[in-house]
């Protein structure tokens, strides 16, 4: 598998899927998510609804991923991950089971291509260093079909240790 890193918005790849860094409840929140949601538009939040009314009726655990349509932004589906807190005991191994997850979705729709955000970097408090250490072992690890992983990295402190993990 080809990884990469790169400076930029997430919402502007064209990639086969993005990965979205949500909360439990689907229905959209602040940084990577209130982004994809805006350029997005309204088809993801109608599927993530349906998600709520059916599978995920209490919301995607932590640590979970769930696809839908990726709406109006280039990619072609939209992966959800929730990340852990950085307060949380298990967070490693959470944050991990985010980035296999989403790897395994990306699997099962036939996904070469797949943008990752930096998960749990942003409002839930995790030192960009530690995150991306975890974010990259574990993509480097994972036991997936996916060709290029492509972390999007917004901020210049979390570009660099993503490319120092790399
Ligand atoms: N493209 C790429 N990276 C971005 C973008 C973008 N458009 N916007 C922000 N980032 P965060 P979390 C970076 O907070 O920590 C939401 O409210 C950002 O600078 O988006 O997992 C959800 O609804 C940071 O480095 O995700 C949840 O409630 C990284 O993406 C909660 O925040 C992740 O920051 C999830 O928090």
């Amino acid at each position: 598998m080809k990884i990469t890193t790169v400076h930029g918005d997430i919402t502007e790849q064209h990639v086969d899927a993005v990965v979205n860094a949500a909360n439990s409840s689907l229905l959209g929140g602040g940084g990577v998510d209130g982004a994809i949601h805006r350029r997005g538009g309204k088809a993801i939040l109608d599927e993530c609804r349906a998600l709520r009314a059916s599978k995920y009726g209490r919301g995607l655990p932590t640590g979970q991923a769930v696809a839908t349509t990726a709406g109006e932004l280039p990619a072609q589906w939209v992966i959800h991950t929730v990340g852990p807190g950085y307060g949380a005991d298990d967070r490693v191994e959470l944050l991990a089971s985010c980035y296999r997850e989403s790897l395994r979705v990306a699997d099962e729709l036939g996904a070469a291509t797949v943008a990752f955000p930096a998960v749990s970097a942003g409002s839930y408090g995790w030192p960009a260093e530690e995150a991306a250490r975890v974010a990259v072992e574990t993509v480097w690890a994972a036991d997936t079909k996916v060709a290029e992983a492509r972390f999007v990295l917004f901020d210049e402190t979390v570009l660099r240790a993503f490319q120092d993990a790399v």
